[in-house]
């Protein structure tokens, strides 16, 4: 196992478009391994896509159970080639992502979804999510299609927040910097 490289902004690579699993062998189970140790590296990720590593196909791992708040959730999740069949409702809610270090943003999701994917056998399996499960897997799917929360978020000025820095002698001028926007 490997923990990989985490491609981070303004990398154009991130608005790659991934490709479809189609090989369900050693090689992509290998792969989910590498993936699944670099989700867990430093704070543990809900959600990380394959893009995020430079390897563009269509893999999704998802885990929302270690979340401070108990939501509904399905626990760990590796998802191939997944697909959302169904949207309802939406709601605002605060993001983040492993490609966007110094940032959160506010974004517009869905409340509740039906997803369709494949585990790492191929079986094909629906799923019904809500909430922050919901919201985590629209943001793993975006990585899929290129899109990262940066390109939701309604406005940067009011919508994206700076993450603080816990370094001496960064938070002041740090502060200064938010006043100026
Ligand atoms: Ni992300």
């Amino acid at each position: 196992m490997a923990i990989l490289e985490i491609l981070k902004i303004p990398d154009a690579r991130l608005k790659q478009i991934s490709e479809p699993v189609a090989q369900f062998d050693d090689a992509l189970h290998a792969f989910i391994a590498d993936l699944e140790e670099t989700r867990q590296m430093g704070p543990a990720a809900v959600g990380i896509a394959a893009p995020q590593v430079g390897y563009f196909q269509r893999i999704v791992i998802l885990d929302c159970s270690q979340t401070r708040k108990p939501v509904p959730n399905h626990g760990h999740l590796i998802l191939i080639n997944p697909e959302i069949t169904h949207w309802d409702g939406f709601e605002l809610g605060r993001e983040g992502c492993l490609s966007v270090p110094d940032y959160t943003g506010n974004v517009i999701r869905a409340a509740r979804i039906t997803l369709v994917a494949q585990d790492p056998q191929g079986d094909r399996h629906e799923y019904e999510m809500k909430d922050f499960e919901a919201r985590a897997l629209q943001h793993e799917v975006d990585h899929l299609d290129g899109l990262l929360f940066l390109d939701r978020v309604v406005s940067r000025r009011t919508d994206l927040f700076q993450r603080k820095v816990y370094q001496k002698g960064a938070n002041k001028k740090r502060k200064a910097a938010n006043k100026a926007h």
